[in-house]
């Protein structure tokens, strides 16, 4: 039986506003917004201006309202409208990854305890369904990779490098285009790409990752001689959010990644998102799709609502098999760094030198560096490098240090 759904609404700006159409257009959903509470009192609306609050508790003190829906882009107030709105017994949708990454375990507990779902498609890649296919359909399928574009802005300034532009003049397009924030520094340094990762690690694998665990390295300091490389190879840059699992252990990455044509993320340009699960059973797959814009946004959190109509919760299945699990900086990593400056370059402990280039203001290396090498280095901080996790070659990209590697060769 569906159930009514009566729906108090955190937030009115680009997928608050976008949900609002959503559900004005859709007669397929049995469900109404009771409140709608934003922040700013002086602000012009789109709508009339008495269908909006100011006061948290007019939603979460309303017991006719079932159904919390939290748009809002503050981590940390929308931390304690999730909590409270739980354990008032209300369901919660959100798309706050931010939010979601840093609480998860608190959050399902909360959840648990007062018997309610709390959902969050919406949070990673928008549009595409990735945490409901790996709730469901991989529920008993072995993951041994996730891998994906999951940062709209990242992949919109790197297709405009590929073609041309300067890493500046393809910022300055994102934020003129309204993809890019002011600061982008939480898209730009791979830190919005990273709290996606955790929270697909936790449904792809049941393990729940601090995010502060994974190595997150952006885009920020990719020079023309970068591009170059990689074109003369017919490599692609995306910022890769992966994570592998080799036996008990998981190794999630953030970083720039130069990819071959065979790659499933290599086609997919501009503000597009993608993720490629591989399953021992399943093999391959990859679900590709807007990841970011009010309305494609708005379906993921409208998909959600329209599940608890039907009581849906997310079971996170693989959380018996995941007391084994560990996260490892125990790996060889194959990659390129570029730097303008050959003294910071030759500092970088490389494990394996496949290829080293020095010219008169730009140099690289490519070869095998240790996980637990680049954690300590702050790359994001490091104007003059730029490092990119080179293509898989027949050994993978990723290597045990006690295996012998076969560097991919490249010509200088
Ligand atoms: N935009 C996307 O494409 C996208 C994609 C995936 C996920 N998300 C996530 O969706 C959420 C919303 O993003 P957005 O792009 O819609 O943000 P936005 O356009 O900046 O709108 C934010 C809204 O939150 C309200 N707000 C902020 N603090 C509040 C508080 N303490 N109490 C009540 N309302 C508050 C603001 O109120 P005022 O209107 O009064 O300022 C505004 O209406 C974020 O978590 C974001 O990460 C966004």
């Amino acid at each position: 039986m569906k159930k009514e759904l009566t729906i108090g609404l955190f937030g009115f700006g680009c997928v608050g506003k976008g949900l609002y159409d959503v559900l004005e257009q859709t007669e397929l959903i049995n469900a109404n917004i009771k409140h709608i509470v934003v922040k700013d009192k002086s602000k012009k609306r789109e709508i009339d201006a008495s269908n909006f609050s100011f006061d948290p508790n007019v939603i979460l003190e309303d017991d006719e309202v079932n159904t919390v829906v939290e748009l809002i882009d503050d981590a940390d107030a929308a931390y304690h409208i999730v909590v409270k709105a739980l354990k008032r017994g209300k369901n919660v949708v959100s798309a706050n990854k931010k939010l979601i990454a840093n609480h998860l375990e608190e959050l399902i507990k909360t959840a648990r305890e007062n018997q309610v779902s709390f959902l969050y498609e919406a949070a990673v890649c928008a549009s595409i369904p990735i945490i409901r296919t790996l709730e469901e359909y991989y529920n008993t399928d072995s993951i041994s990779k996730v891998e994906g574009i999951c940062n709209g802005t990242t992949n919109y300034i790197f297709s405009q490098t590929d073609n041309g532009k300067s890493y500046a003049e393809a910022l300055q397009e994102a934020q003129d285009l309204g993809f890019a924030e002011s600061d982008p520094t939480l898209d730009v340094d791979g830190f919005d790409a990273k709290y996606k990762l955790s929270i697909l690690i936790k449904h792809a694998f049941g393990l729940t990752v601090d995010p502060d665990q994974i190595f997150n390295y952006g885009i920020r300091h990719v020079k023309n001689q970068d591009v170059q490389f990689g074109k003369e190879k017919n490599f692609r840059l995306k910022l890769i959010s992966n994570v592998i699992r080799d036996k008990n252990q998981l190794i999630p990455v953030v970083a720039p990644h130069f990819v071959k044509e065979d790659h499933p993320t290599y086609n997919v340009n501009d503000s597009f998102n993608a993720v490629a699960v591989k399953g021992l059973f399943s093999d391959q797959q990859t679900l590709v799709g807007r990841g970011a814009g009010a309305f494609p946004t708005a379906s993921a959190v409208l998909s959600d609502i329209s599940a608890l109509q039907f009581d849906y919760k997310y079971e996170y299945r693989k959380e018996i098999v995941a007391s084994s699990l560990s996260i490892t900086d125990n790996y060889n990593i194959n990659v390129y760094i570029g730097s303008t400056s050959a003294q910071e370059l030759a500092a970088v402990r490389f494990e394996k030198t496949s290829e080293e280039y020095h010219g008169n203001d730009y140099h690289y290396k490519t070869g095998f560096v240790s996980l637990s090498t680049l954690k300590d280095i702050n790359f994001n901080d490091r104007e003059s490098l730029f490092l990119a996790v080179l293509p898989e070659n027949n050994k993978g990209t990723l290597d045990k240090n006690d295996q012998t590697v076969i560097a991919e060769k490249t010509e200088i």
